[in-house]
This record gives C-alpha cells, sequence and structure tokens, in this order.
C-alpha cells in the first residue's frame, strides 16, 4: 500500500537546485523549480548512473555522465542517450514539509 512519507523540508532545497535523500532504501532526488518541487529516482534509465549531480533547466535534468535528459514532472525522455523514462513520485508539501508518496 503506498503511503506518504516525510523526506525532508523546503529550505533545505534552494530554487532550481536538487537534493538526494534515501527514503525506504530508494534513491530518491527532489528538485525545487520555480517554487514547485519534484521527486525522481536517483537514477538515470540509460546506464543507472546517479541524476543527483545533472544540471537542472527548468523542469528537465541532464545526466552529468552521457547527456540523457528528462522531464521531471513526467519522467518523459526528452534526449537520449536514455530511451525509458524515470520514474516519478507524487509530492505534496504541508506546511514547511515535503512528502512523497512511496
Ligand atoms: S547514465 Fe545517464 S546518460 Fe548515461
Amino acid at each position: 500500500m503506498r503511503e506518504w512519507v516525510l523526506v525532508t523540508k523546503t529550505e533545505e532545497i534552494p530554487l532550481g537546485q536538487t537534493r538526494s535523500f534515501c527514503v525506504r532504501e530508494k534513491e530518491i532526488c527532489i528538485s525545487h523549480v520555480k517554487g514547485t518541487f519534484y521527486a525522481f529516482i536517483n537514477q538515470c534509465s540509460h546506464m543507472d548512473f546517479p541524476l543527483v549531480d545533472g544540471n537542472l533547466e527548468d523542469s528537465v535534468i541532464e545526466c552529468a555522465h552521457h547527456g540523457a535528459k528528462f522531464d521531471i514532472t513526467t519522467g518523459a525522455v526528452v534526449c537520449m542517450p536514455a530511451i525509458t523514462p524515470i520514474e516519478i513520485y507524487p509530492l505534496k508539501v504541508q506546511e514547511n514539509e515535503i512528502f512523497i508518496q512511496l
């Protein structure tokens, strides 16, 4: 059964930045884009390298390893070499706390 899990506080993720967290044995990234937060798996679908080091431009993160790009609002591939979408997670903010649904 999926449930909401507290991950961090909003002030821990500055605007335009991505941070990674280990949540229930999953490596999760949370990015802060224009006042909205998005959660996705910290694993590129190309060769499984972490996405947390990638460059974030608006809602697109570019993998630092071979340049694949993903839309973190949908998980969709925006640029190869990746061809498979990444997993994304529902996220909600209550007060200043960030929860994701796992
Ligand atoms: S591991 Fe991300 S593009 Fe290759």
